[in-house]
């Protein structure tokens, strides 16, 4: 299973990136374009429109069900029996950063397609607005699912970024922003990030403020404060699946916001980004550090490749900090491209990751819940499309 592999090219592309501007996005009209009913298992390359295929997982135990793009068994409710008492809260972390024209790479270059704009529902968009696209998406999704959290962009301070969003906040790390040092210059980022939380003790004392460092293509469809009440005594937490070469997604990181929480994965990255450094510097890299995090999960635990087997939650310790792994299925669902293997959407997901060529479901799936206000319905829609390569 590839699934997890291609996302990081996407990421990459995608962080080239400005966002800036207030909420524009348009209203979609899902029925101004038909949408093509395409049942073949050949799907076409890369579609510039909206296809949907058969719901993979009718008819089993505890996957979406769907009839058209109508959910049949899931409701999400706001988990408030489960969530988090109002002294913590949850912020998500992602790191964005802009690359102008000068910083095209040869091959952008003499792609000529660089520039061409594409057309999602009514709205058109340049290379550059369909990231600041997706960046607005991430936030609208985080705002319906956990309006209580609050977003931290780590930004390039040479980017000179601005963005007019309630409850974001840029923060500006120098570092080196090139683009194939950008995964590098991530890990470095979170560090520093976790490093100015602790340089704020005082603020620690009356409230507890957890993190959940992510890529900015996913869409968080639930309100996550439920995992560190559940979860009570975890530092950090990764996701997996059962993929022997990258069994782990840097997609999606968890930290307890406690001091000890704070510090522990702290010195986890810093393993991480040493490992990084010395081992896989000249890894693809887009690939540095899921190489990198499943060195280090393994050096300590020998045992742990069993353990990715089953997509359930389980917890192991390493140097002193308590990990907890989860599920990519669930915390990191992404559906496989093609013709692999695909036994549906199980109903209890809370975050879908738009990797590869999917960034255009992202923007028509937020166009499809902003038109039905469902995220089950939506869910069905992402589930019947999901194995679409697209245009972006
Ligand atoms: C684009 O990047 C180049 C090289 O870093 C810089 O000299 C130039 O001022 C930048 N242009 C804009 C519009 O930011
Ligand atoms: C989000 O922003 C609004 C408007 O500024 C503010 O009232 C609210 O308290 C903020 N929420 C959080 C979680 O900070
Ligand atoms: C990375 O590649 C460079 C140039 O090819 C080489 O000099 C260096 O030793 C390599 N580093 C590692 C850790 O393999
Ligand atoms: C849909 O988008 C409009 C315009 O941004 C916004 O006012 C409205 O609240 C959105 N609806 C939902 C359900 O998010």
């Amino acid at each position: 299973m590839a699934l997890c592999r291609a996302w990081r090219a996407l990421f990459i592309f995608l962080l080239p990136l400005i966002f800036t501007l207030p909420l524009l996005l348009s209203v979609f009209e899902l029925h101004q374009k038909p949408i093509q009913q395409e049942q073949k298992r050949n799907f076409p390359k890369k579609s510039d429109h909206l296809i949907l295929g058969p719901a993979a997982g009718q008819g089993l135990p505890k996957r979406l069900q769907c009839e058209g793009l109508k959910a049949m068994n899931l409701i999400i409710l706001p988990s408030s029996q489960k969530n988090l008492d109002t002294s913590e809260k949850v912020s998500f972390v992602s790191v964005f950063t802009v690359y102008n024209t000068s910083h095209r790479t040869e091959l952008e270059s003499i792609n000529e397609n660089f520039d061409s704009k594409v057309i999602v529902g009514s709205t058109s968009y340049t290379r550059t607005e369909r990231s600041m696209a997706i960046l607005k998406t991430f936030i609208n999704f985080i705002q319906v699912s956990m309006p209580r959290s609050c977003i931290f962009l780590l930004t390039d301070p040479a980017a000179e970024l601005t963005i007019d969003r309630n409850n974001v906040t840029l923060f500006p790390i120098l570092g080196d922003y090139a683009r194939g040092q950008l995964m590098l210059q991530r890990i470095r980022s979170y560090i520093v990030f976790l490093e100015s939380r602790l340089q704020q003790k005082h603020e620690m004392q009356n409230s507890i403020n957890h993190y959940i460092f992510t890529d900015s293509d996913v869409a968080i469809v639930n309100d996550l404060g439920h995992l560190f009440k559940n979860y009570p005594d975890f530092h950090l937490a990764l996701t997996f699946r059962n993929n022997k070469d990258q069994p782990l997604n840097s997609g999606f990181i968890a930290v307890r916001g406690t001091p000890d929480g704070i510090r522990k994965s702290k010195i986890f990255l810093e393993e991480v980004l040493e490992i990084y450094s010395s081992k896989y510097i000249n890894a693809s890299r887009m690939l540095g550090d899921q190489l990198a995090l499943a060195w280090v999960v393994r050096s300590h635990l020998s045992f742990i490749t069993e353990h990715f087997r089953k997509p359930e939650a389980f917890s192991a310790e390493i140097k002193g900090a308590s990990v907890l792994f989860l599920p990519c299925a669930i915390f990191n669902w992404t559906p496989p491209e093609g013709a692999g293997q695909f036994h549906g959407m199980p109903l209890n997901v809370q975050v879908v990751h738009f990797k590869g060529s999917r960034k255009r479901l992202m923007l028509e799936s937020w166009n499809y819940y902003n038109k039905t206000s469902s995220i089950p319905d939506m869910l069905c829609l992402i589930l019947r499309s999901g194995r679409t390569k697209y245009d972006f």
